[in-house]
């Protein structure tokens, strides 16, 4: 038989175990509410996984012999940048005179010769392979003007330099 305190205790007992469930509850809520709200973290351990799990079979170590490849393979590529001819192998000279040239032929600087005829009677008479050769290797004139070889730009071709020279000299005016 209960009695009349034990009831009183009962009732208070089980309200604070309802409270505490509540809480509980809303707690739970919240969380879960939070969960689809942050950004997921990423986990290194677990990425680095899956980037093995994921890797391509060609770049997994092949040995000594896949290295020597490899290095082979990047002297190649850079052998082949570094050969890149100039303004994409042009030889067309109004493109190469255009890019560099002009620079100092356009305007005279440094006493480079204008496209005038008069500038280039005396040059002209040393004949056009002589200019060509002057063009490529380099020339200071006689009053100690300097003609920079290939114009400054190692990466030009003699055959480019021949024909923007040839080009120069069918534009004299
Ligand atoms: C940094 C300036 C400069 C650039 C760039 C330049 N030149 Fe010249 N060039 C000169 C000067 C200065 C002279 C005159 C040298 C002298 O005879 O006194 C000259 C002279 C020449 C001559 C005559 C050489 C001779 O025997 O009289 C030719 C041909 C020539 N340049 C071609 C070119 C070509 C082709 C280019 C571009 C690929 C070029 N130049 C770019 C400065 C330049």
């Amino acid at each position: 038989m209960l009695r009349n305190h034990d009831l009183v205790f009962l009732k208070h007992f089980s309200m604070v175990i309802g409270f505490l469930v509540f809480v509980t509850v809303v707690l739970l809520a919240f969380a879960g509410y939070m969960h689809t709200r942050l950004p997921i973290e990423a986990n290194p351990a677990r990425e680095a996984k899956i980037a093995e799990r994921i890797a391509p079979l060609g770049s997994v170590y092949a040995g000594s012999t896949g290295a020597a490849a490899m290095a082979a393979a990047a002297e190649f590529a850079k052998k082949a940048a570094a050969s890149q001819v100039a303004y994409g192998g042009s030889l067309d000279g109004s493109v190469i005179f255009g890019n560099l040239c002009t620079g100092c032929h356009t305007n005279g600087v440094s006493g480079a010769p204008k496209l005038e005829k008069s500038a280039w009677a005396t040059r002209m008479s040393a004949g056009v392979p002589t200019l060509v050769q002057h063009a490529i290797n380099g020339y200071k004139g006689p009053d100690g003007n300097q003609m920079p070889a290939k114009g400054g730009n190692p990466a030009l071709t003699d055959a480019q330099v021949e024909a923007t020279v040839k080009w120069m000299v069918g534009q004299l005016k």
